[in-house]
């Protein structure tokens, strides 16, 4: 067992599986420097669904949020989804244009990329995760988790290997349906490391319930990363709650050596 990094998804996935994505900037900038301090690996604040709710409903601009959002965290690294070729839309664009929109993210903020297919097909990550390299950002490829006749262990070690060809750094196994049992968490993680050599994050829904125990196993594995939201906004279709996994892990050699009082104060705001 091994110290595991936490990345809070309160801003970005939380909301979006919870609420449909409607929290506002003006909501999020009050407490962002104080989650700045919690001491998490990341903050997934962007990507996903964020920028055309941004557009269509909440009539803001999803980049200036994202300068905001840099500008009251200093300390903790951000990172946001994106849809490979779809980027952040829902039909694939030209390459010319996921080339640009990745410098400009990078350029306004954001450190870490968590690349998918829906698919699984990796070419559709190829430009993206090429465009982020050369931005000098952490590109960390995904595999998308569900179960089917067909999504056998060698078949996700298959897509492993073409992350590692895209030349990933880092490697998320996102179970969106929550449907990753704690044994399946634990041979999925261990295989992934031994043919990959690249860090593991665990993405899991807490739909099924399943979550917080399937991150308990993912520790026994020596998972590196795993994902959270805060109370206010976990549980259900959203993430595991932090407060839980930061409190059942304290004392272990996993324990992620966060803030409690800091989180006890940013769930009492949200
Ligand atoms: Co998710």
């Amino acid at each position: 067992m091994k110290h595991v990094k936490i990345t809070d998804t309160t801003f970005r996935d939380a909301h979006q599986s919870l609420m449909a994505t409607r929290m506002r900037t003006d909501s999020m900038l009050p407490i962002a420097e104080k989650i700045d301090q919690v001491g998490f690996h990341s903050l997934e604040v962007w990507g996903g669904a964020t920028f055309d709710v941004c557009i269509r409903f909440l009539n803001e601009d999803p980049w200036e949020r994202l300068r905001q959002l840099r500008r009251n965290i200093k300390r903790t690294s951000l990172q946001m989804l994106l849809r490979g070729q779809n980027l952040v839309g829902y039909r694939n664009y030209p390459d010319d244009v996921v080339e640009k929109f990745v410098e400009k993210a990078a350029a306004n903020g954001i450190d870490i990329f968590r690349v998918f297919d829906a698919l699984n097909d990796t070419r559709n990550l190829e430009t993206a995760v090429k465009a982020v390299k050369k931005s000098g950002k952490h590109a960390q490829g995904t595999v998308c988790y569900t179960l089917s006749p067909v999504h056998t262990l060698e078949h996700y070690l298959g897509i492993v290997r073409g992350l590692v060809e895209l030349n990933c750094d880092s490697i998320c196994i996102k179970d969106m349906a929550g449907l990753l049992s704690p044994k399946d968490a634990y041979e999925l993680i261990t295989s992934f490391r031994k043919e990959s050599g690249l860090p593991v994050q665990l993405h899991c829904h807490y739909t099924s319930g399943m979550a917080l125990m399937t991150y308990l196993r993912a520790c026994d594995a020596d998972v590196d990363v795993l994902d959270t939201a805060f109370s206010s906004l976990a549980g259900g279709t959203s993430q595991p709650p932090v407060e839980t996994i930061a409190a059942a892990l304290r004392g272990t050699a996993c324990d992620p050596k966060l803030n409690m009082e800091m989180l006890v104060e940013v769930a009492d705001y949200l």
